[in-house]
């Protein structure tokens, strides 16, 4: 985990994740999505000196990051997956904790840094993948998927519409020449999208591709399927997500005799916060007791 700059990322519904989560002195906190440590931060100081926050991410670059924030605390850094929660907690002879947060998807350091590949205003290599250390690049997917598949994930992750013929212009341009830049994919799905709005054409079929990649949907249900073992009993969990698939997971189980939801609608942003956190806009907050 090597000294990382301090994280520019703006937490989301800040105020209340740590209302509606209420961390108390001298309990015990796992931080799934550690990132930049804006949430993590606001957690460490309600548990004081005697508790403990246990902060996970599978971006080794983002745990850098979020050392430099939280110098001084008592903070536990784990490089990992959160689906691999249950065993993170016995590998630190924690059998539960007091409560749980995840806050899904990426940090704005990842999406701005080019050479991860997730964003398409600069160019970089195709890569999204949030931990580097593992798994196949957004390239090896676009390079070498059945033209069904990649449809697929265009439409089922990303709902675009065009899914099928951006699929086939793919394979057809795959056969000149492998994909290897961002650029080089976004200007191809910019000429099969029409554009409507202001939002880049490209963007669906980027977001599709980064679920993918990150097989972003199993390690959430991994995660909720692993989070009543890993919580006491009125223990809390809070989960952060960006979009209908990953919220209608946590709605779904957050409804199982195992919890009681503290949120019967999610929270979501003000206008305040959307106005100076643009990301927050699509962010809902549902937080759950454990039973
Ligand atoms: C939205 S950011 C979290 C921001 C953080 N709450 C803050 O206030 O700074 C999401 C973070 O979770 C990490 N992440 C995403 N999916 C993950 C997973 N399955 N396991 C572990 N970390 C994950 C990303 O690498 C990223 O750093």
């Amino acid at each position: 985990m090597p000294p990382q700059p301090e994280s520019q990322h703006v937490p989301v519904l800040f105020e209340e994740t740590l209302r509606l989560l209420a961390p108390q002195p001298g309990e015990i906190w796992v931080d799934c999505t550690l990132g930049g440590a804006g949430h993590a931060a606001g957690i460490v100081e309600r548990l004081g000196t005697s508790g403990r926050l246990i902060g996970c991410d599978q971006d080794s670059t983002m745990l850098g990051r979020a050392k430099q924030r939280l110098l001084g605390f008592p903070v536990t850094y784990v490089h990992a997956n959160f689906e691999q929660l249950g065993d993170v907690l016995a590998n630190l002879g924690l059998p539960t904790v007091d409560g749980i947060l995840a806050d899904l998807g990426f940090a704005s350091d990842q999406m701005d840094d080019p050479q991860r590949g997730l964003s398409f205003r600069e160019d970089g290599p195709l890569d999204m993948r949030l931990d580097l250390a593992n798994g196949q690049t957004a390239a090896d997917l676009v390079n070498r998927l059945s033209e069904q598949a990649l449809a697929d994930i265009f439409y089922e992750y990303g709902e675009e519409r065009k899914s099928r013929w951006v699929a086939k212009r793919i394979i057809e341009r795959r056969k000149e020449k492998p994909f290897e830049k961002t650029s080089e994919l976004a200007e191809l799905v910019r000429r099969c999208v029409p554009r409507s709005g202001h939002i880049d054409p490209a963007t669906r079929v980027f977001q599709a591709l980064r679920i993918a990649v990150n097989d972003e949907l199993g390690a959430l249900d991994r995660l909720l399927a692993s989070l009543p073992s890993c919580v006491r009993s009125g223990g809390r969990v809070g989960i952060i997500s960006f979009h209908s698939l990953e919220d209608r997971r946590v709605k779904l189980a957050f409804q199982r005799e195992t919890w009681t939801p503290k949120t019967k609608k999610p929270a979501t942003a003000s206008d305040a916060e959307i106005q100076r956190n643009p990301r927050s806009r699509s962010a809902k907050l549902r937080v759950a007791k454990r039973v």
